[in-house]
């Protein structure tokens, strides 16, 4: 017996060891943590409970049965993160530089099918030469297995993929699908194809870095939500991140005790908007002003800053925020910026988290460069994503909501359950000088005429009474008790019941 046991450790110290003492040397010196550094960070401590240790590759290619290494280049398992249960997958670089065979594949999915059937989050800790070139095409039917696992897990369970290392060709796929995608600056990268085939094919220049980085990701591209600064940082604020998730799509969004109590008002919320219409305020300091402890997570931080979203808590509970920020671009709706806030208010929805929207809108951005780009079809995606929506909605207008961008912004009529307007709000179909110069064209000379024609529209539309006077805004209040009638209203819709009509599915403008 005693035996048994001495050989079992020596099994689990060589699985230990991945790919020994030179190669994980080598991951430090490039800043980077192991793979199972990582997972000792991410889960509390001694909650990981690791699967398939002992699993190894079936290759006989290119003497690679005699080169067999237990786990083969990913540790699997789950465990508790601030005591709530996930499962997680993390690649193992000093293994064949962690890329993926078709055993490598199979643990992979079989964490995601427990998750599934338990009903847990799936952390992916992604660090990968990509598919196993000595197992060709097995590899690429592993790959694609983890693909349709991505796909049904959509919706069910939240996915959250952390690049840590090199993710390319078609391994980025995986990510793609998943809800989240983190990475680590200066040690992550994703591309379809990497510097050395851009340059054969589009004589372009490039570096890693440069192509697929995270500073690319998270500024250029839209595809990362964050961009951390190392190993601990990123892994630190991914369990930070988890606990406004909720486990899945049969739980309600999870809440934390909050010292910050929901009647608490904020008198210089009044003097935020300023009189100008057309001077610009940070949305931020108002969200920060509006939800508890001043505390919120912000994704794409850096893309399409024109609109904000985030994560925050109400009383407690977590809540999805998309708001305009009138502090770029005057705060309008383009393309990058329908794109983001439909995808963050469908994954919102898909998981019983509340959506507050914040409303200072001008319109639709115009011009060739976003009609050409199909700003009509992404522009309809965010209309889309507040249509369907089913879950709590309540909008504040905090002053302009003109145009088509008044109906998309999670207005009255797409089913929002409780929108408030602020009394200096203008809620029309446009400006009043624009308004004014197409309905009274023949004046064009006239500059006094118009002024006045303008002053007349204003007075008689730039506010929020006119909606008011049809339902279309619940209320107007006082900027200063936002937070109170916010969490007043959550809590009367804590038990909202809304579905869809069934279908097999919807067809969104992709
Ligand atoms: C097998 C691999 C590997 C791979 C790396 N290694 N990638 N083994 N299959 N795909 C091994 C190396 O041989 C090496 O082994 C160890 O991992 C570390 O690699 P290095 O090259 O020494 O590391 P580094 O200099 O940091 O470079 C990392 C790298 C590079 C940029 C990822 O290894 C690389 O370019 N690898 C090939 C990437 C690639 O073309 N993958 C296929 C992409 S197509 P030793 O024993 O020396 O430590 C794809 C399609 C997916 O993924 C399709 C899905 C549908």
């Amino acid at each position: 017996m005693h035996d048994i046991q001495q050989r079992l450790e020596a099994k689990r110290a060589l699985a230990r060891l991945g790919g020994g003492e030179k190669r994980i040397a080598a991951q430090h010196a490039k800043g980077k943590l192991t793979a199972r550094e990582r997972l000792e960070l991410l889960f509390d401590e001694g909650t990981f409970e690791e699967w398939d240790m002992f699993v190894e590759h079936r290759c006989v290619d290119f003497g690679m049965q005699d080169n067999k290494i237990p786990g083969d280049g990913v540790v699997t398992g789950y465990g508790m993160i601030n005591g709530r249960l996930a499962f997680s997958f993390s690649q193992d670089f000093t293994v064949f530089g962690g890329a993926l065979s078709e055993s490598h594949a199979e643990k992979i999915c079989k964490v995601m099918d427990q998750a599934m059937k338990v009903g847990a989050p799936v952390i992916g800790l992604n660090d990968s030469g990509g598919a196993r070139i000595q197992e060709g095409v097995a590899s690429l039917g592993g790959y694609a297995d983890v693909f349709q696992k991505n796909v049904l897990a959509s919706g069910v369970i939240p996915q959250i993929s952390m690049i840590m290392g090199p993710c390319a060709g078609g391994a980025v796929y995986s990510p793609a699908m998943t809800d989240f995608i983190f990475m680590v600056k200066d040690s992550s990268y994703m591309f379809v194809t990497g510097p050395e085939v851009v340059k054969t094919v589009t004589h372009e220049e490039v570096t890693a870095e440069e192509l697929g980085g995270a500073i690319s990701h998270t500024s250029k591209s839209g595809v990362a939500d964050l961009a951390f600064d190392n190993d601990v940082e990123a892994i630190l604020m991914l369990r930070r991140f988890f606990n406004y998730l909720p486990l899945n799509n049969r739980e309600k969004a999870p809440t934390r005790p909050s010292g910050d109590p929901g009647n608490r008002l904020d008198r210089s919320l009044d003097t935020l908007v300023p009189e100008n219409a057309n001077k610009p305020y940070d949305m931020k300091e108002l969200l920060l002003k509006v939800v508890d402890d001043g505390d919120f997570f912000e994704l794409q931080p850096d893309y399409a800053k024109n609109i904000i979203t985030g994560f925050a808590r109400m009383e407690g509970q977590s809540v999805g925020i998309v708001a305009n920020q009138p502090l770029v671009l005057a705060g309008c709706l383009d393309i990058k910026s329908s794109i983001k806030a439909a995808r963050f208010v469908r994954f919102c929805d898909a998981f019983n988290i509340p959506v507050l929207t914040f409303v200072d809108v001008p319109g639709f951005m115009p011009g060739t460069a976003q009609e050409y780009g199909g700003i009509i079809k992404h522009g309809a995606k965010l209309l889309y994503a507040y249509a369907e929506c089913t879950v709590p909605k309540v909008t504040v207008i905090t002053r302009k909501a003109y145009g088509g961008a008044y109906d998309v912004m999670s207005s009255k009529h797409l089913r929002g359950d409780v929108n408030f307007a602020w009394p200096n709000a203008e809620i029309a179909v446009m400006g009043a000088k624009g308004a004014v110069e197409i309905i009274f064209r023949e004046d064009k000379g006239d500059p006094e005429k118009l002024a006045a024609k303008e002053a007349e529209y204003k007075a008689r539309f730039a506010n929020p009474f006119v909606a008011g006077a049809r339902g279309f805004i619940d209320d107007v209040i006082q900027p200063h008790e936002t937070r109170k009638r916010i969490c007043r209203s959550l809590a009367m819709l804590k038990n909202k019941k809304l579905e869809n009509p069934w279908r097999k599915h919807g067809n969104i403008p992709l």
